[in-house]
């Protein structure tokens, strides 16, 4: 809720969550008092949303647009509730049915319902194999390539500011054992394909945080969950933006909540990414049904960036697998035993609250910092950097990766050129500084990449349009 109500505020896309502990301790204390007036005794929280903001967290349902309009529906979702999620309204399908034709008023309906109750809302999902429309799932290469792009820059830079958390990327690996990428036609357009998504969804929307999100990575020991962690330390170590993941969290007979799930929070966590719980039903009844429940809040509470939990539906008959009675709420909109056992676990969750710092909105170092003091004179001979780049083009974009390569002495400081074809502009770069976006562009380190040792290499990027640069860039050492 807090991070809701300052990005709703108004309040400079780029640094979005400095006050977010302020909020976040105004709003325990208020809570904190209605409870005493309201029970005299008791400080428990009394709702879902309540007890969650008291810990630094939301607690969000999937929400319907259609369902909007039923006031037992939306009775629940106000009380107890602090963040949404759309089911269906913002999938591709929903957004872009045909191509360049946006069609936001459904999603909107949702967000602004969110907003307006200082909620957060969690964007789900800007690419995705599944729920394409009839155009995009015909197409494939660098027409999809740039299809996908154009849709996440587009719907991004229409809720920017407004979205707490992005599923950039949906259910992108396959299942089994073989830790592979999902095959689908966004994937045929080359590997890359997930971390071009992240780089377009950063450009557009700065302040919202870029998840990776998919099931069956629940539990620490399968081939998808450690796929998606490598994928994610790949990322951070190359500095590919991504802030968080998304762990869906479907649990039923044939995929029940694992005893090392607090490990598979704990240890995604650990690679510097927020991890939030997004899609949560857990199939079953009574107090087998309620103790999962439990244990899923507790573990969550117990690792400091498990930021948040989200359900998939408010009542069992809202629910996609309705047969499985797997929420929080009975038919009739009454709590079942499941709602107490996630209530109880809220409130003896401890008061820590998760880290409120911002997600950078540059990534992170990709080279460690210096271990020796700089020399003070010029070094003989070789000293300087070469600097070479890759592209990855489609028609009408490219990515460019260069790689700066120190010479024999340390860099504490780099500047390259690069020759942009007349037309081609960049549109976005990272890990460096851009002057200019067209002709000969320069670029110079930021802040955490500018001391590079002798012999090893820091990399940075850009995505542009047009046709990418083809001539050798050239390095100076500053
Ligand atoms: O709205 C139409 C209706 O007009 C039509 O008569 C009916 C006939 O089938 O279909 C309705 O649309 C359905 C839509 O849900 C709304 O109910 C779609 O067919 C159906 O495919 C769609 O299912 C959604 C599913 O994603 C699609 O993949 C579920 O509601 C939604 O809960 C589910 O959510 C996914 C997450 O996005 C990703 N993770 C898994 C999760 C559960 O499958």
């Amino acid at each position: 809720m807090n991070n809701a109500f300052a990005r709703a505020s108004g309040r400079p896309a780029t640094r979005p969550r400095s006050r977010t502990a302020l909020i976040s301790a105004v709003v325990g204390l208020a809570l904190a008092a209605t409870s005493v007036v309201v029970a005299s005794s008791a400080s428990a929280a009394t709702t879902l949303g309540a007890s969650a903001a008291e810990k630094g967290r939301y607690f969000g349902a999937a929400v319907a647009a259609h369902k909007l309009s039923d006031s037992t529906y939306v009775g629940i979702l106000n009380r107890e509730f602090n963040s949404v999620t759309a089911e269906n309204e913002m999938k591709i399908d929903a957004l872009e049915p045909n191509q360049g034709q946006f069609t936001f008023t459904n999603a909107d309906r949702i967000v602004n319902h969110a907003l307006s109750r200082g909620w957060s809302v969690r964007g789900h999902t800007l690419a995705w194999h599944s729920q394409q429309p009839r155009w995009m799932e015909s197409m494939s290469g660098t027409a999809l390539r740039n299809a996908m792009l154009n849709h996440v820059t587009q719907v991004a830079s229409y809720y920017r500011g407004k979205i707490h958390s992005w599923d950039v990327v949906n259910e992108a690996f396959a299942d089994g054992s073989s830790g592979a990428r999902r095959d689908s036609n966004l994937q045929r357009t080359g590997n890359d394909w997930i971390e071009a998504a992240f780089r377009a969804a950063r450009a557009a929307d700065p302040g919202a945080k870029l998840c990776y999100n998919d099931y069956n990575t629940d539990d620490w020991t399968h081939a998808k969950t450690q796929a998606v962690y490598r994928m994610v330390q790949d990322f951070k170590q190359r500095g590919v933006p991504i802030d968080c993941v998304g762990l869906q969290s479907h649990f039923n007979p044939n995929s029940p909540y694992p005893g090392n799930y607090r490990t598979t929070l704990s240890s995604f966590a650990a690679l510097g990414v927020d991890v939030q719980i997004t899609e949560l039903d857990i199939e079953g009844s009574g107090s087998a049904q309620a103790e999962t429940y439990r244990r899923v809040v507790t573990d969550c509470l117990a690792v400091a960036r498990c930021t948040g939990i989200t359900v998939w539906g408010i009542r069992d008959s809202d629910s996609w697998r309705s047969g499985g009675t797997p929420l929080l709420f009975d038919n009739n909109g009454n709590k079942k035993q499941a709602y107490n056992a996630t209530l109880e676990a809220l409130n003896a969750g401890g008061t820590t609250p998760p880290p409120t710092t911002p997600p950078p909105t540059t990534p992170p170092p990709t080279t460690p910092p210096p271990t020796t003091p700089p020399p003070t004179t010029p070094p003989p001979g070789g000293a300087g950097c070469t600097a070479s780049i890759s592209l990855n083009s489609w028609t009408g974009g490219f990515v460019a990766t260069v790689r700066v390569t120190a010479g024999s002495s340390q860099l504490n400081g780099w500047s390259v050129n690069i020759s942009i074809p007349g037309g081609s502009t960049v549109t976005n770069t990272w890990n460096a500084q851009a002057s200019g976006s067209s002709g000969n562009v320069n670029f110079r380190n930021v802040s955490y990449n500018g001391t590079v040792s002798a012999g090893t290499t820091t990399e940075f990027g850009f995505q542009g349009n047009g046709v990418g640069p083809t001539a050798t860039p050239t390095c100076t050492a500053s």
